[in-house]
């Protein structure tokens, strides 16, 4: 077993970067809020933060009044001379516990997954994989509002190449009639949330006798969902649950990235052998199209709009900037706008594009593309996408405005 330090807050400011730097230095290290937290931890160092008052410990203490920034010589000396730890925490030694913790959770039993193609479902099918093999079956739902060449991607990644158990469920036809004629943002939502849940749990019925539901959750999410201070905050997120599954399951779950912060789920992702352009893809909500056809969803409008988004993403690689970008969106909004081809005037429809930076999706700046990448993006859009008449650009910050149109 390795060292464990406890980083010990009242959850006031963030300081997942201080369970970083110790996690760099090859020490493992857990974020707790509360006494009980910290004493079923069993830590052999603990650092205090947000002037938090010292514990009844035996254990060594460093308390930071400032963790911004982090004073590394200080934090290696408190780590290896003061508290005499042994820096032998490393994702690959991850990998290896993790492995032996879900045979022993699994047992000889099966295991659902629902795989998005994201990266926290991928990288969790990939380490459930490695301990089970084929006793893990991932269930992947085309809801049809996918990107251009999404599903054949994760068929052949998964299926293919990594010969993972993987079900796909084409449940197009079920979305788009479901979604018929709906264009408020938040029915659309709601019918696109439900959806995912019965067509996944038919999915799963189907396949028989299964124990354990695996999720790709991380610890970002389980720092939030544990900070006394985020209570609100979190139920300003929790739309974005949509596209997810509900807690109350009759699966057991298996959830082994939830000790990881997103950078390391992508290191370990790499080691596990998946590409980077899947592990430095930028986000994408799970209602997936649905939110960026903004008014009524049909099978031509996504058509339309998944030419746009490629062409968009193409242009914006192919300019060095989509690992620059936190996000690159194309909507479809529910104007039509004249515009003359074939000699005649016409009613198409129109695009707008947005690019933000940003550190954690809740403050975003419009990015500032040079105009003449954006004439080429323009050019290929107008010139590629026959149903398309004008094209926008988004110059709008967050706060207000939010990254998604809906
Ligand atoms: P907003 O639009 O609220 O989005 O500024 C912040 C970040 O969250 C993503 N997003 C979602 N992700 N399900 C998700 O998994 C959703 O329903 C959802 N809605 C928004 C959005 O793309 C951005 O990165």
């Amino acid at each position: 077993m390795h060292d464990i330090v406890a980083i010990y807050t009242n959850g006031e400011t963030a300081v997942h970067h201080v369970a970083r730097a110790v996690r760099d230095l090859g020490v493992y290290s857990q974020v707790v809020f509360t006494p009980a937290m910290l004493a079923s931890l069993g830590a052999q160092a603990i650092i205090l933060c947000d002037e938090t008052t010292a514990p009844e410990a035996s254990v060594p203490m460093l308390a930071l009044d400032s963790t911004h920034p982090i004073d590394v010589e200080a934090l290696k000396h408190f780590l290896f001379e003061t508290a005499a730890l042994t820096a032998s925490w490393s994702l690959e030694a991850f990998i290896e516990e993790q492995v032996r913790r879900i045979k022993e959770q699994v047992g000889d039993k099966r295991v659902l997954l629902g795989l998005s193609g994201g990266v926290d479902s991928s990288v969790a099918a990939l380490l459930i994989h490695r301990a089970i093999g084929d006793r893990l079956v991932c269930v992947f739902v085309d809801h049809g509002l996918l990107r251009k060449g999404e599903a054949a991607m994760v068929e052949q990644l998964f299926r293919e190449h990594h010969k993972i158990n993987l079900v796909k469920v084409d449940a197009e036809d079920r979305f788009l009639t479901a979604l018929s004629g709906v264009a408020d943002p938040e029915e659309k939502r709601k019918i696109i949330g439900r959806l995912f849940i019965d067509t996944f749990h038919d999915a799963g019925r189907a396949l028989g006798e299964i124990s354990f539901l695996a999720q790709g959750t991380i610890y970002a999410d389980v720092i939030e969902s544990q900070n006394p201070a985020k209570a609100e905050g979190l139920a300003i997120k929790s739309h974005h649950n949509v596209g997810g599954l509900p807690a109350d399951l009759q699966w057991e779950l298996v959830e082994p990235l939830r000790e990881l912060f997103k950078d390391e789920v992508r290191k370990i992702g790499a080691i596990l052998g998946l590409p980077s352009q899947l592990l430095t893809r930028h986000p994408f909500p799970g209602p997936g199209l649905g939110v960026r056809c903004v008014g009524a969803v049909t099978k031509e409008r996504l058509n339309t709009l998944r030419e746009i988004d490629a062409i968009f993403i193409d242009e914006v690689r192919k300019a060095g900037l989509y690992d620059e970008v936190f996000q690159a969106i194309a909507c479809l909004l529910p104007v039509k706008s004249v515009g003359i081809r074939a000699g005649g005037r016409s009613h198409q429809e129109v695009c707008s594009l947005r690019a933000v930076q940003s550190v954690d999706a809740i403050h975003a700046s419009w990015y500032p593309f040079d105009a003449n990448l954006l004439r080429s993006i323009s050019t290929r859009i107008l010139s590629e996408v026959p149903t398309v008449s004008r094209v926008l650009y988004d110059i709008s910050d967050k706060p207000p405005a939010t990254i998604e149109w809906e």
